[in-house]
């Protein structure tokens, strides 16, 4: 099969990683100078069998309806499916119709009534942007001052343009997290093995969010009773409900879930593979990818996925100043510790770029990543932060307790009541 993947960061590297290795042909549009089969043709104008399309911003803008317009066999929703990740408000709605276990929520457009709304719940509080904000446009906060202030930053279009006129308030909840990332036919879902990423830029879970510092997989904890419980309460429920409003969702419906006391609730769901989740789990995939995405895309799964039992830890190597302002141009050195081939040790290219002598130079927040397999978490942890500290640039950051305690989340796990009941979109 000849597989055309969409998009330029680490995790398409790792698509096409996992997809070309039982032999299909992979090319990566526009791709990196560090992603192998990358080429700067437009996907419209590269002949495949297969579209894989990675990120969002091309799905919200309707790249595999015009795809699939066209003929071609599309692993990626359509424009309606990925308003699920394009509007954090239409993605609570379907929740709320769904009857998924939810944060209670409330939208505003209008700073004062945003504020009444935050008076009522407790700390911490919860600001969202509507729209799409690259991982950036959540805060966290135990501050009512400071959430106040960022909804007026919000909703002024002056944080985030049009994306922020809108916000989402959530009730603050707390647990461990897991991303579980389903691939589907429009009808029918299979989840791939559940990985953990850390969102927060500092070690201990402090500072920004950013898209993802590093993930690992698989979960102690997520075991095969907590999945099937999972798609069970949230996954198929929400694509029934999709169905229901006339859309048939083919790709990966990725479920960010908190484990909460009192039991799973999701936080969001996106529409596509993680970043840098997608490093960790399809390094795992002991299949053919190609077929299964393929399958799905056709609206006809019958795969089940098959993993390698070793388990994966990726590390997120980023720029200075990321996620604010990302230093670029410095020279990536260490490279050549990583053996070329290697299916334990891998390299995930993202934001880099040739400066005029060749040279893989950082052009991007996060450069790229480190994924290393092992026969369990501890194993790959230390060979992955092994490479990792082979690699340097002037500035290059990275947390140094990804995986570190990949048990401590087993203790958390509640499967009492939920707040379904509670779930209530509030306008204003
Ligand atoms: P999201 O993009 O909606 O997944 O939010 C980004 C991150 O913010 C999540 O991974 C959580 O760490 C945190 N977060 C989001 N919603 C909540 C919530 N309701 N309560 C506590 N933390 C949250
Ligand atoms: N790692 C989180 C995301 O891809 O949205």
């Amino acid at each position: 099969m000849r597989v055309c993947v969409v998009g330029s960061g680490g995790r398409e590297h790792a698509l096409a990683h996992a997809l070309s290795r039982p032999g299909h042909e992979v090319v990566v549009t526009p791709g990196n100078p560090g992603i192998p089969g990358s080429t700067p043709s437009p996907p419209e104008e590269v002949e495949a069998d297969l579209y894989v399309i990675g990120p969002e911003a091309p799905l919200v803008d309707g790249l595999a309806d015009r795809l699939r317009a066209a003929g071609r066999l599309v692993f990626g929703p359509g424009a309606d499916g990925a308003r699920l990740e394009g509007s954090k408000a239409w993605m609570k709605q379907v929740l709320v119709e769904a009857g998924v276990p939810t944060a209670r929520h409330g939208v505003f457009r209008q700073p004062e009534k945003a504020a009444a709304f935050l008076r009522t719940l407790a700390a911490p509080y919860v600001v969202k942007t509507d729209g799409l904000a690259a991982g950036k446009g959540v805060l966290v906060t135990n501050s009512l001052a400071e959430a106040e202030a960022d909804v007026a930053a919000k909703t002024s279009g002056q944080a985030f343009g049009a994306a922020g006129r809108t916000v989402v308030i959530e009730e603050g909840l707390s647990g461990p997290e897991l991303s579980l990332l389903c691939v589907c036919d429009g009808r029918r879902a299979v989840a791939l093995a559940p990985a953990q990423d850390f969102k927060r830029l500092g070690d201990g879970d402090t500072g920004p969010n950013t898209g993802g510092m590093g993930a690992y997989s698989p979960v102690p904890i997520a075991g095969p009773a907590v999945v099937d419980e999972l798609l069970e309460r949230a996954v198929d429920p929400t694509l029934a409900a999709l169905r229901d409003h006339g859309i048939d969702y083919r790709g990966v419906l990725y479920c960010g879930l908190m484990l909460t006391a009192d039991g799973p609730k999701v936080l969001e769901y996106n529409i596509r593979f993680g970043d840098p989740e997608a490093q960790a789990v399809l390094s795992r995939y002991a299949g053919d990818l190609a077929e299964l995405l393929a399958e799905a895309a056709a609206g006809d799964l019958r795969s089940e996925p098959v993993w390698d039992d070793r388990a994966a830890v990726t590390i997120v190597l980023a720029a200075e100043g990321y996620p604010v302002s990302p230093r670029v141009g410095d020279v990536i050195r260490g490279l050549d510790e990583i053996p070329p081939g290697a299916d334990d040790v891998m390299a995930f290219f993202a934001g880099v770029a040739r400066d005029d002598a060749r040279r893989l130079v950082t052009a991007g927040g996060r450069v790229l990543t480190i994924t290393a397999l092992d026969h369990d978490v501890a194993a790959a942890r230390r060979k992955a932060y092994a490479v990792a500290g082979s690699v340097s640039w002037p500035g290059m950051q990275y947390r140094l307790d990804i995986a570190l305690h990949p048990s401590d989340v087993s203790a958390q796990v509640g499967h009492g009541d939920t707040n379904r009941a509670e779930s209530s979109g509030v306008r204003g």
